[in-house]
């Protein structure tokens, strides 16, 4: 779900190694710039005063988001975290590290989290419920609005998982496909996940926590007590970081601005219809649900999905599978050419037509 990083974003990477983001007294900077890319990030995700830090990805965000929402109800036994099943693992790895019971509820046919579900698993001890603007396994989104207007009746934080979607979703509508409301436009919603280094073009690491209030920001902020001035106290769960993928963040959002990041969008959407229409035309292949942004969940009623992966794998492409349904996942990222998804292609038709069905 990463890409080739754009030459601006490298070249900024590569000229700022030196910079400590955790030293925003001696980086300061660096700390201003920091604070541009949480309010360009937060402004394409419709709120206009945010609280939030730079991560080092989608993990980091989540471990926070949840950080958060814990120590907001610091006084429940045995706090959970209600998670539709469709929620990416770093929301599991995430309630491993913070001591909270994952509360697993089911999806729908569309493999959306269901409102109802959630509605359902709430208890006193609940201190978080999770959804996810796209999937990571099928770029799904769930029903934020609905979502949200539960956490709102019953108090709860709401965070939105929108590490892959938040560089995508908001340019959906503009290319013609369809509008949703997944971020805060949402009132309920109080934090969302963003990584600029997935679909923002942007180097590893860069990720972005965004929270909705300052109550949720201050309940992760940790002083440091050798550090002065603004490194006394730190928000991120590293101390020392890099400055670099912050600044190359800043360039290239900078530089694409949202019509380059809009064209980058609908440029992946293409290909990811020309993708589309070859894997209807195999009658042997089926997708599992109309793609909704760039992810494709490729599956078959007959085939074997491990054998065509394992053939595959041995023509030399490497190959991702959901459990969930059983798909072969294919992310059609920035870097992907017309030629390269036809190659794919080729040899999935290839495998699947030579294949025996058990
Ligand atoms: C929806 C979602 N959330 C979180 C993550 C974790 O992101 P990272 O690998 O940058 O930590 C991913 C990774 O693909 C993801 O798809």
């Amino acid at each position: 779900m990463s890409t080739i990083p754009h030459d601006l974003s490298t070249q900024v990477f590569i000229k700022t190694l030196e910079k400590n983001a955790g030293r925003m007294h001696t980086f300061s900077g660096s700390a201003e710039i920091e604070n541009d890319v949480v309010a360009m990030i937060a402004d394409m995700l419709h709120l206009n005063e945010p609280f939030g830090t730079t991560t080092s990805g989608g993990t980091e965000s989540n471990i926070l988001a949840l950080l958060a929402a814990r120590e907001l109800k610091k006084n429940t036994k045995n706090p959970e975290v209600i998670v539709p099943r469709n929620a990416h693992s770093s929301i599991d790895k995430a309630a491993w590290l913070l001591g909270l019971k994952t509360v697993k509820t089911k999806v729908d046919k569309q493999f959306k989290a269901s409102p109802k579900a959630i509605e359902k698993a709430i208890t006193d001890d609940t201190v978080a419920i999770v959804s996810t603007a796209g999937t990571t396994y099928l770029g799904q989104i769930d029903p934020v609005e609905v979502i949200g207007e539960i956490a709102k009746d019953n108090r709860l934080p709401f965070h939105v998982d929108a590490a892959f979607g938040a560089f995508v979703i908001p340019f959906l509508a503009g290319l013609g496909y369809k509008s949703y409301s997944f971020d805060f436009e949402v009132e309920g919603v109080t934090s969302i996940s963003a990584d600029p280094h997935k679909m923002g073009l942007a180097p590893i690491p860069s990720g972005c926590t965004i929270f909705r209030t300052g109550k949720h920001m201050k309940s992760v902020t940790s002083k440091i007590d050798y550090l002065r001035g603004a490194s006394a106290t730190q928000s991120s769960i590293l101390g020392t970081r890099p400055a670099a993928p912050i600044l190359a963040t800043w360039a290239i959002m900078k530089h694409l601005g949202r019509s380059g990041y809009r064209s980058i969008v609908g440029e992946c959407m293409r290909k990811t219809m020309l993708a589309k229409d070859r894997i209807e035309d195999n009658k042997l292949l089926d997708l599992a649900i109309e793609p909704v942004m760039n992810i494709l969940g490729i599956k078959s009623k007959e085939l074997p999905i491990d054998s065509i992966v394992e053939r595959m794998e041995r023509r030399g492409w490497r190959m991702a599978t959901s459990p969930k349904p059983h798909t072969i996942r294919l992310v059609v990222m920035p870097h992907m050419t017309d030629g390269s998804i036809n190659a794919f292609l080729n040899d999935l038709d290839e495998i699947s037509t030579t294949i025996d069905a058990d």
